[in-house]
This record gives C-alpha cells, structure tokens and sequence, in this order.
C-alpha cells in the first residue's frame, strides 16, 4: 500500500509532488498515516501536536542508533518516543507541566507489572469517603460522587509525581479522565460526563452543556478503568531505549543540556502564542495540583484572538524573538555535524490570507541565528487527504492547512546528508517495524537502489 507514489528516480514524491530537489525534500511521512506509531503516542490528547511519522522520519534520515535526539517544544512528547522507538536518547523538554509528564513517563515507562501492583495497593488502600470540599463544584460536575470522584480523589492524593510508577499512573489518568462516552456507556475508556477528550471546555460552557443536554455521570469504577487502560498501553511492549522529559524553558536549554551533544533536534514551537494549554487543560491540570494560570503566565499565552495574530505587527516581532532566542539554544546544544528541523504551519486569517509564518519567521531572524537553511519541506494536510484516499480510506482532503518545515545546520558546517538515499523504501521499512541502522557499505559494492516508480508499477 505505502508504494502508491506518483513520479519516479530522483523526483518521485508523495502524491506526485513535481520537484527537482533531492528526492528526501518531501513530506515522505505522510505515507504512514494519522494511525502510525506506538501506542503511548495517544496515552493523552494534546492540542497541536504533529503525526508520529514525522519526526520518525528525520529520525531515520539524519540520526544513528544511540544519538541524543532532542524536542525543545515537547507537548505530548512525540518526537522524545520516536526517538526511543528508534533506538535513540530521545529528550523532550517543555515549560508545560502536563506536557513534561506526557513525554517523562513515555520515554521512561516502568513495567505492565509494576503499575498493576500499584493499582491494586491503591484499590486496597482506598476507603470510600464523602467529596465534600475535596473537589471544586466545576469538578464534582463532571464525575459520579459516590464511586468516580473518591476513588479518582483518592488516586490524586496518593500518587507520588515524584515516583516513576506513580508519575506513570496520573499521566494514564490524565488520558481518560474525560471524553465521550461510547453507545453502551459502559465501555467508555473515560471517567466522566460524556464531553470532548481533546479539550476542556470552559467550567462556564460545561455547566450549560451538562444542564441543557441533560448529561448522566454514569458511576465509573476508576480502578478498573485505569487497569484496562494498562492492558492497552502495554499491549506493544515498551520503547526500545529510554529517555528524559524536562519542564523546562526552550530558550535556556543549555541550563539542562550539555552543549554539542545533540544530533538531531525536531520540534513545532508554538505558533504566535495562540493556544492557551493551561486553560484548555483545566481538568488535567487540576488532577496533576497545577494552576491554570500559573502555566499559561508561564508559557506567555496573551488573550488575543487567533484572527488578530499578523495583524499585529507588534506581536510577530515578539515571536520572531522568541524563535530566535530557542533556535540559538538549539545551535549551542547541538553537535557540529547536528540538524536541526522545525516546523511551523501557515496562518491563515481574513485580513492577510495565507501567510507563510515559518519562512517569514526565518528571514527575520536567519542573521542573528547561527544555523543555515538546508532545505524546506512544504507539508500540504490536503495531500493526506488525497493519499488516504489512494489507499481507499476514504478520508477526503478538507482541511487548507499547510506546515513548512526548516531543516537546518550549524553554520558554516556542510549541509546535512541524509542516511537513507531511497525515502520511499525507508518509509516502507518504518511501516513495516524493520528499520535498523543500516550496514556499512562494503568497499567495490556499489548498491544501486530499485527505483520507486519501478515499484509503483510492479505493486498495481
Ligand atoms: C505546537 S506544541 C508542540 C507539540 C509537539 N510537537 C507534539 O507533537 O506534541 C508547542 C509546545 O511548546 C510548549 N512551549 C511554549 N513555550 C515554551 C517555552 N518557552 N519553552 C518550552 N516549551 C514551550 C507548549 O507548552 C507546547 O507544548
């Protein structure tokens, strides 16, 4: 199925993308799918995260086996356990404290066995007490309060975030702690009202949305729903090597990171500060004793409205500072032969149309950064849209989104070879769970690579 690629040689491309750049310079990534990727990858929704195949595939490209790969803007901690996946150190860090969990206990899980020890003591431990202050009234709202709520209070009270198990245990209970619920009820991988599993909507809006829709709070039992969500998490066995997750802030890496240690460096910095994390993680962050404010303060989220963002001139200033002080981070922590790929999606709003942020970003901080542009790779979301239906899921191109991705180097060192000369068949191996570090090339042994058009034809 992956072989379903228009073009052929040197040019051939995902869905047919003409070029005649070097065959790696396509979002070859796109031929994995939403689906890709280790199950911990949706332990918990987070907003604007990227698809697992993207990182796997600079992963692939520019790193070996053992590498520090590093992600300075974390979030859920995609690339961290790619990397891990992969073989490689992989380091997430960000200023999110949910973010630093999600992407901690993905690249430093403890075992199936360890976690069911634990829930069963928490389980025996567990007296059934009334709410009564322990919960604010927007959180006693969502939850059942004879069964779902006690035991869940209990649960967070107990949990040590300084224990690798326990840490393990609340990042879980922040993946079901709310979502829709599934037509039997009973079912449901979530402990709440039947709501969105991506987002909190505001205590104000839920109030309304539970009074006017007449929501139930079905009585979940919370230990048996965490211990079929270990069966699911565990199912695939864990990342083959391990790795940190830091709350930390991008722009003073080298606080937390050696400098010329890092290989490989793939991250999606926030764009213009539009998405509020901690507000829109409210519940999970009051599970985890964070304030709300205190991480939006924190991640210097303004209250600003996303069509305003580059009509103001003012405020792409500020962004183009911002990058420039993490992207002279990611050049102190990375090693000389390092890359560095950041992608940043285009904004689209009424007044100004499309613009490309991450291209007008880069040329308003290019001569105080000391990284060079090697290459950048234009990911149109519609092309998904039109792979997948290729591949006849029937999923159709609606979305206008489009991310540009910047792979950079150290200036003044070469520019960045990639490892694999044929992106197709490297696809084909991520898919298919094969990829290794390739071996040496045997001297008199030139190998010349089937070509990816020759495939497509042979594969109809
Ligand atoms: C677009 S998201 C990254 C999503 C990530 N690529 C993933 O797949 O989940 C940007 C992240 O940057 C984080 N962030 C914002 N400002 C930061 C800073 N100064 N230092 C570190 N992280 C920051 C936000 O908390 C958010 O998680």
């Amino acid at each position: 199925m992956l072989s379903v690629v228009q073009g052929g040689g040197r040019s051939a491309r995902p869905t047919g993308v003409a070029s005649d750049e070097p065959a790696w310079i396509a979002p070859w990534w796109k031929l994995l799918g939403r689906r890709y990727g280790h199950v911990f990858h949706s332990m918990c929704s987070y907003m604007g995260s990227y698809p697992p195949g993207l990182p796997r595939y600079f992963i692939e490209q520019f790193s070996d086996v053992g590498d520090v790969v590093l992600d300075p803007f974390s979030g859920r901690g995609t690339t961290a356990l790619e990397a891990c996946v992969a073989g490689r150190v992989g380091i997430g860090v960000d200023l999110n404290p949910l973010a630093a969990l999600l992407t901690d206990v993905k690249v430093a899980p403890p075992s199936y066995e360890q976690t069911i020890l634990r829930i069963a003591e928490l389980e025996r431990s567990y007296v059934p007490a009334p709410v009564g202050d322990r919960a604010p009234p927007e959180i006693r709202m969502l939850f059942e309060e004879t069964t779902t709520l006690p035991q869940l209070l209990h649960m967070k009270e107990q949990l040590d975030a300084s224990d690798g198990v326990d840490r393990f245990l609340l990042a879980s209970l922040a993946g079901i702690l709310h979502g829709h619920h599934t037509r039997d009820v009973v079912s449901s991988r979530c402990l709440s009202v039947s709501m969105p599993n991506t987002f909190s909507m505001s205590p104000g809006y839920l109030e309304k949305y539970i009074r006017t829709k007449g929501l139930a709070r079905p009585p979940f039992n919370a230990f048996e729903k965490l211990r079929l969500r270990m069966a699911h998490e565990f199912a695939e066995g864990t990342p083959a090597r391990r790795g940190r997750g830091l709350r930390a802030d991008a722009r003073q890496l080298t606080k937390h990171i050696p400098e010329g240690s890092v290989k490989l460096i793939v991250t999606s910095p926030p764009y213009l500060n539009v998405v509020r994390y901690g507000k829109f993680n409210w519940i999970r962050l009051w599970l985890l004793g964070e304030s709300v404010s205190d991480v939006d303060a924190s991640l210097q989220v303004e209250k600003t409205d996303r069509r305003l963002a580059l009509s103001d001139r003012h405020r792409f200033r500020g962004y183009c500072g911002f990058l420039r002080d993490a992207l002279t981070e990611c050049s102190r922590v990375l090693r000389d032969d390092g890359v560095c790929v950041v992608t940043i999606g285009d904004v689209i709003n009424k007044e100004h149309g499309s613009r490309t942020l991450a291209t007008e970003a880069w040329e308003a901080v290019r001569d105080d950064v000391p990284l060079d542009l090697a290459a950048v790779i234009v990911d149109d979301v519609n092309e998904v849209g039109k792979v997948s239906k290729i591949w006849g899921e029937g999923r159709r191109g609606e979305a206008t989104k489009t991310d540009r991705v910047l792979v950079l180097h150290k200036r003044g060192t070469r520019a960045p070879k990639p490892r694999h000369a044929d992106p197709l068949a490297l696809i084909e191996r991520i898919a298919s769970g094969a990829v290794e570090a390739p071996a040496p090339p045997r001297p008199g042994v030139v190998r010349t690579a089937e070509r990816p058009a020759a495939r497509v034809r042979a594969a109809r």
